[in-house]
């Protein structure tokens, strides 16, 4: 082929008459491939993360048929391959802590196999990050087709949002404002069809990342999973892979500085999920771009949030596709001079030339910049005597009053003792209380619960008290809302300040000026934290989980691990025989 710059890796399989061509060649035509697929046509891999365990994405076999359908009319050959699917609903401790395992199947898969470039198909929150981490890994052409949203859910008439109905429903329970029939019945109206998460929740948030990254077709991230568009876009998307390797369009080309830059931005426009500062830099820290946690900081808090959807606003994902999706939202940042225009695409086109005409259907869904859900809506960062290496607040989904307050802590040790102690009705808490909860960081839970979010204690919530400060090295879910510091960096349970944490001591916060404050004397700190070195017996873990404690990063580093940092290409690894 003349046309190809980029020298086939498939061919290293299937480009040879001897005995090892043979066999790669004669167990592939078992599934009925016809001699001529194997004549140096680039070999596309659908890496899939369908599974029946991972309901956002269950359906993502028939968007597989249709990527395939694209290859084949490209000139290509496609092979789909399963991926461990890490569902966000079901796994537990957390689906955090096996998206490194999904990075690592994913790496190995592209690199072990005769695949030229892949299509990445994903959904739930973790299954985003973890195949482009996996894929940064080997630097091959890549392309991510989302699954995309459910459709808006119904409850008694009303539309009502993944997640955040949930977490709205479960305090209105809490303080028996409705019934356990009513609290059940909401199940069904809130997942009434395929796809992800409605909210712009951590889903949502990872789909508008990868197409603000440039690594999508334009409009992959909002389209609803049932609407035929999201066929046509897997269909057009497959034809597209074919054609990126053939221009040796890898994915190091697209996930540039800039196009991080973009996309920190892009979080910020749309009010997205803080577990996208951990996800973003772990991809980063693959293909080999420095992105810190101060980034997000300079370049983001300042943005304004201008899409108007749950859990900051009031709409949700369908709304937000048919005001135009985030071309709209790329639109207006760039408008605003707060988009590098030159960023590469998946297309094949700069990201500028993809947007610049985006027309907007409904301004009340995607804002005009001049008026903004929050004029500075991006992830604010702290730092402290609480978070010497940081901690995250999502400005757009907090309370304005609280996002300045000094209070006096209330502090669980851990998620046990939270769920122990909140609902006792002799808690000593009160509207000024800051909350903290430790040990649930990356190793402390392990895998970083999104619990940061703690539910209200029903005595305040029946006092009409809706918002605290809350303080954890959790995570929160993407669709959750609240004054909630998270990230704490170091965690509790690598003896971070966090763990010093008593009951009654002052915690000040002021997030404005990016400070989390412990005010205690230094020495008093160091004393508590000498303390508890003393007195802790590390717990020993095997398996998987095992590796995991050894080896995890902190937030700030992404959550990583410390050994599959950075890329390593996809040369072609020796024969097995
Ligand atoms: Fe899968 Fe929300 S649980 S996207
Ligand atoms: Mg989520």
């Amino acid at each position: 082929m003349s046309d190809q710059k980029r020298k086939l890796r498939s061919q290293a399989w299937f480009g040879t008459a001897d005995k090892n061509g043979f066999m790669y060649r004669s167990w592939m035509k078992n599934q009925g491939f016809p001699a001529h697929q194997f004549d140096g046509k680039p070999v596309i891999g659908i890496c899939n993360t369908w599974s029946e365990l991972t309901p956002c994405n269950a359906h993502l076999r028939g968007v597989a048929d249709r990527v395939k359908q694209g290859i084949y009319e490209a000139g290509g050959l496609p092979v789909e391959f399963p991926v461990f699917s890490n569902g966000e609903s079901n796994l537990r401790p957390t689906a955090m802590m096996t998206r490194n395992l999904a990075s690592m199947d994913v790496e190995e898969a592209i690199r072990g196999n005769p695949v030229d470039g892949v299509v990445l198909l994903v959904g739930c929150d973790k299954t985003t990050p973890a195949l482009l981490m996996g894929a940064a890994s080997c630097d091959v052409p890549a392309i991510v087709v989302s699954g995309g949203p459910m459709l808006n859910g119904y409850h008694k008439g009303k539309p009502v949002g993944s997640g955040t109905l949930v977490w709205r429903m479960n305090e209105q329970y809490n303080a028996g404002e409705i019934s356990l029939d009513e609290f059940m019945a909401a199940e069904q109206s809130m997942s009434r069809s395929a796809g992800s998460c409605n909210t712009m929740g951590t889903a949502s948030t990872m789909a508008c990342m990868a197409e603000s990254l440039g690594v999508t077709l334009p409009e992959n991230a909002a389209i609803p999973a049932v609407d035929s568009r999201r066929y046509g876009l897997a269909h057009l998307s497959g034809m597209r892979a074919v054609e990126m390797v053939k221009e040796d369009l890898t994915l190091s080309k697209l996930l540039t500085r800039e196009a991080f830059e973009n996309a920190i931005r892009a979080n910020a426009a749309i009010g997205g999920s803080t577990n996208a500062v951990i996800h973003l830099k772990a991809i980063a820290q693959r293909i080999g771009v420095d992105l810190t946690l101060d980034d997000w900081q300079t370049l983001g808090a300042d943005v304004p949030t201008i899409v108007d959807l749950q859990p900051s606003g009031r709409f949700l994902m369908e709304e937000f596709y048919y005001a135009g999706g985030l071309p709209v939202v790329l639109r207006r940042l760039g408008e605003l001079g707060l988009l590098h225009r030159g960023a590469l695409t998946a297309n094949g086109k700069l990201i500028w030339e993809n947007v610049k005409d985006a027309p907007c259907h409904n301004d009340e869904v995607i804002r005009p910049l001049g008026n903004p859900l929050v004029a500075s809506g991006g992830i604010c960062i702290l730092r402290g005597n609480l978070a010497p290496r940081g901690a995250v607040l999502k400005v757009s989904a907090a309370t304005p009053e609280l996002l300045k307050h000094r209070g006096r802590a209330v502090v669980f040790e851990d998620f046990k003792d939270y769920k122990a102690r909140f609902a006792d009705p002799d808690l000593d808490i009160d509207e000024t209380s800051v909350m903290v909860l430790k040990n649930c960081g990356p190793k402390g839970y392990p895998g970083m619960a999104e619990v940061g979010n703690m539910g209200l204690p029903p005595k305040l919530l029946k006092r009409g008290i809706t918002d605290l400060v809350r303080i954890s090295d959790a995570r929160m879910s993407g669709t959750a809302f609240g004054t909630v510091v998270l990230h704490v960096a170091p965690e509790a349970a690598e003896f971070g300040p966090l763990a010093a944490v008593r009951n009654g001591d002052i915690i000040e916060l002021d997030a404005r000026a990016g400070r989390l404050h412990l005010d205690i004397p230094d020495e008093e700190l160091e004393a508590r934290l000498a303390e508890l070195r003393a007195s802790t017996v590390a717990q020993p873990a095997g398996g998987y989980e095992g590796l995991y404690r050894r080896h995890v990063l902190q937030a700030d580093e992404g959550c990583d691990f410390d050994f599959l940092v950075g890329c390593r290409g996809a040369a072609v690894p020796p024969h097995s025989h």
